[in-house]
């Protein structure tokens, strides 16, 4: 391993929300931020050295997109996801949330219904309830400690005339990187009801040893998909704010485009494009060390939980930095779970809730950090317990 994740780095005074925003969030800055979704890690050295060169040249005009930017894009696609991308399928979007709100808004009028797959990341909710379509939820199964979609209940929300399904794979926040069967399992219910899918694929490269991420989009050229993707959680660039969509409809992909133009975000600034291409192009090398070492700080975990923490049981993750735990055992309700971690652990992680309530009972953590932080902050969860 040639990358150091385990070097501090301080985030103060760089305006970032994780730490910034505790107090608003929490009631105090006095507590370990394991919430917002991006990393405490420098992003990969070629990517920080682009931004630095683009920055020395003193003029940032308005931006247009350059060819080499897709380019960089359809081949780590093709490389690491065997997603051969057409050109003419890619929109540049500034984020994978402003997208879902943007298919949303181009694919489906006011009042129609939109299946979500619960608990899952909270603005799926507001992307359907703030362009007032009717939210549809489609619980995930969870049994023996194992999440699985709920593919005969789909069915119904379809039947229901449900026209639009929101994907999340992997899936944030139990840490699911749907296998090829289960998605084809969804697939046929897309395709008999002529559902179209917005699959936010944001975690698509954060996957653990042994896991295969499969775009759906790979699966059916016979089901309209929109694939949202973005460099930003892979490389910890979310900042930048730029992303994109796939979709192989011509007419939704002009209708999403559509929705952009009108909203006057077509476009990007010139640091986003220079971050985008060059994570793509350069930045694997740091991914592949990357894994490893949250493969590493997953197992601790597991093994800390199973060895001196039973209250608390991991979620089986197979990808994402984002851990879901299951805190039931610890007897407490949502309230006092949430104020316990705050008050006297002094962490703060994303109560399940915020997730949907299947979420209760649970806590989101973000391992995102030096190893040595979580380790901490899971001896602070057991002296807090037994005292
Ligand atoms: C599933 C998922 N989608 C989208 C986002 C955010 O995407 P963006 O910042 O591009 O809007 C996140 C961030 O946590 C996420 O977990």
């Amino acid at each position: 391993m040639t990358h150091d994740f385990d070097t501090p780095v301080s985030r103060v005074g760089t305006a970032s929300l994780k730490y910034e925003a505790r107090t608003t969030h929490f009631g105090t800055d006095d507590v370990v931020p394991l919430w917002v979704a991006d990393m405490d890690f420098p992003a990969p050295e070629a990517v920080t050295s682009v931004l630095v060169e683009r920055a020395q040249h003193t003029i940032y005009g308005y931006t247009d997109y350059p060819e080499s930017l897709y380019v960089a894009m359809q081949h780590w696609f093709k490389h690491r996801h065997r997603w051969e991308i057409a050109r003419n399928s890619i929109v540049m979007c500034p984020g994978v949330v402003p997208s879902i709100y943007a298919a949303i808004t181009a694919l489906t009028e006011i009042g129609d219904k939109v299946i979500i797959q619960s608990p899952v990341y909270h603005p799926f909710y507001t992307a359907v309830k703030d362009t007032q379509r009717t939210l549809v939820e489609n619980p995930l199964i969870f049994e023996n400690q194992h999440y699985r979609m709920d593919i005969e209940h789909l069915a119904e929300c379809a039947e229901s005339g449900a026209k639009l399904l929101v994907l999340c794979s992997p899936h944030n926040p139990v840490g699911r990187v749907w296998q090829r069967a289960e998605l084809e399992a969804l697939l046929l219910v897309t395709r008999r009801y002529d559902m179209t899918i917005i699959s936010d694929d944001i975690h698509a490269d954060l996957i653990f040893p042994n896991q295969v991420h499969t775009p759906i989009a790979t699966l059916a050229d016979d089901v309209a998909i929109i694939t949202a993707v973005s460099p930003s959680k892979t490389f910890n660039i979310p900042g930048l704010g730029l992303s994109a969509i796939v979709a192989n409809d011509k007419a939704q992909r002009q209708a999403i485009e559509q929705v952009f133009s009108s909203w006057h975000v077509s476009n990007t600034n010139p640091f986003s494009i220079c971050g985008f291409e060059a994570a793509y192009q350069y930045g694997e090398t740091w991914l592949d060390d990357l894994m490893p070492y949250l493969d590493e700080t997953r197992l601790a975990v597991k093994s800390y939980l199973e060895s001196t923490l039973p209250e608390i049981v991991l979620v089986e993750s197979e990808g994402t930095y984002l851990l879901w735990l299951d805190c039931r055992g610890m007897g407490l309700d949502d309230a006092d779970l949430h104020r316990f971690f705050i008050d006297q652990v002094k962490v703060a992680m994303s109560p399940g809730t915020l997730f949907g309530s299947e979420g209760a009972g649970f806590m989101r953590l973000n391992m995102a950090v030096p190893r040595v932080v979580i380790m901490n902050v899971l001896r602070a969860i057991r002296s807090a317990l037994s005292s």
